[in-house]
């Protein structure tokens, strides 16, 4: 009766990551009403400096108010309805862009496709590089709702990229061979490689290497290269952020064919904070994808109040550069708030660098060395310890015991209380398993007397035959 779409389970809903998201909503702490209840930690929702956006809305009541030097705006917006979207916001973006990027590389509005967010230009872009069955190709760990947006509706496939912790998750050449060899295996033509830089959820810039080795890759193979820059301007530390444009810029690609197979998608949900406006976008090289991607934007356009109100905001460079430095700071003292509070409890991240999360090392506190015992260490977490975090396997991690930890969409008190929730819980598994080493050395300690008993009655036993 329906159809094949709306049956089929590619959309990845029932991955643990989102379930954990439904537990939580079951039982959401809440300092006062719900003090016991779970704490978010599995959303990467920047909150930390919305009181800068808000103190900026209140300064600036006419652009709320849709004013212009005291004329409405109102029927000017509400009637807009190119697809190609706002040219000031578009002019607005590409200046953000190359801010953020050092003003190392040149964004041009041209080649920019506004869509609702990251989640539609991901999408839209596997639309317009890859037939349904053919592949792209993604490192792993990767941010699990890329099955949806790569997959589910276009058909794509996704062939992983492995990489494990020996190298902190770098991607290498051989890496990238081997996945292109099993997309061979599988009968599935590679159209190109995406890469999150900085990564979700490894929180993790990509080094310059790294970028040479995708790029040399795609070059060898004629493939596209997909950059997913979501996090670039939650970059706190360094090493700096190297865009792929500006990798590829280094490498002279600019004026050869290979220039065309480079796109990035962007989204301000998590630099500037505002998910909810869902305002993405592709910046690509290619004409044609730029041209094909606006006919799609259709399904998908960024309201028109949208696109003028965050024109305005961007406009303002004062308040944009304060901002960006300021919750480079707040993000940075968090992490360290999230990191110095795990090795208190005994747990280490991978080191990081930039997002609104860490990568965390939970190895030593499993029971085996299995994604069935990752799955009950998280269900534990989650039900008993009161944490939703979310579990390398739903981020397609191969080494069981890694988990994704959020701390930007919280209080600081929060925090803290979620540090002490873990501190509790490892000191419990300490402490049971110092019962249980207390209860084996006694049993042994008494099978020793025992057997110390049994020895020496032997021997008496021997003496007195001797005797
Ligand atoms: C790597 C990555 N890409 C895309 C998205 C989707 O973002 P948007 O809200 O812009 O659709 C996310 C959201 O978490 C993400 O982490």
């Amino acid at each position: 009766m329906l159809s094949r779409k709306a049956i089929c389970d590619s959309h990845g809903q029932d991955s643990s990551y989102f379930n954990g998201w439904q537990e939580y909503e079951n039982n959401p702490y809440d300092e006062v009403r719900n003090p016991t209840g779970i704490i978010q930690m599995g959303l990467a929702e920047n909150q930390l400096s919305l009181d800068l956006v808000e103190s900026w809305l209140a300064s600036n009541p006419d652009v709320v108010g849709f004013k212009k030097n005291e004329r409405s705006m109102f029927r000017e917006l509400v009637l807009f309805q190119d697809y190609r979207g706002l040219p000031a916001f578009k002019n607005e973006l590409v200046e953000f862009m190359a801010e953020i990027r050092g003003n190392k590389v040149k964004f041009d509005p041209n080649k920019l496709v506004l869509t609702a967010g990251s989640t539609s230009a991901n999408e839209t872009l596997m639309f317009c590089l890859a037939e349904p069955g053919e592949a792209f190709l993604l490192p792993t760990p990767y941010y699990p709702g890329f099955d949806r947006d790569l997959k589910w509706r276009t058909g794509v496939e996704i062939v992983p990229i492995h990489c494990s912790s020996w190298n902190h998750f770098k991607v290498t050449e051989s890496a990238l061979e081997e996945a292109y060899e099993q997309a061979q295996k599988l009968d599935l033509k590679v159209k190109g490689v995406l890469i999150t830089n900085p990564s979700n959820p490894l929180g993790t810039t990509m080094s310059r290497e790294e970028l040479n080795h995708v790029i040399s890759f795609a070059v060898d193979k004629e493939i596209h290269i997909v950059s997913d820059e979501i996090y670039s301007g939650t970059v706190f530390d360094s090493p700096s952020f190297i865009s792929i444009t500006e990798a590829a810029k280094n490498r002279n690609l600019e004026n050869t064919d290979f220039w065309k197979h480079i796109h990035i998608v962007y989204s301000l949900s998590k630099d500037l904070g505002v998910p909810g406006f869902r305002v993405g976008m592709i910046y690509s090289n290619n004409e044609t994808v730029i041209a094909a991607a606006t006919k799609m934007s259709s399904f998908g356009l960024i309201s028109s109040q949208t696109q003028y109100l965050l024109s305005n905001i961007l406009a303002d460079r004062k308040f944009t550069r304060n901002y960006m430095m300021e919750n480079q700071k707040r993000l940075k003292k968090r992490q360290e708030m999230l990191v110095s509070g795990l090795e208190n409890a005994g747990v280490w991240c991978l080191q990081s660098n930039a997002g609104l999360f860490c990568w965390v090392d939970m190895r030593e506190l499993l029971e085996s060395d299995t994604f069935e015992a990752e799955m009950e260490l998280w269900k534990k977490i989650l039900c008993e310890v009161g944490l939703n975090i979310s579990p390398g396997s739903s981020f397609h991690c191969t080494e069981p015991g890694w988990f994704r930890v959020c701390f930007a969409n919280m209080s600081k008190e929060t925090l803290k209380l979620s540090m002490q929730r873990i501190k509790d819980f490892v000191d419990s598994i300490d402490q049971s398993k110092d019962n249980r080493n207390n209860l084996q050395f006694s049993v042994s300690n008494s099978r020793r007397r025992s057997l110390t008993k049994w020895v020496f009655q032997l021997s008496f036993f021997d003496r007195e035959k001797d005797r």
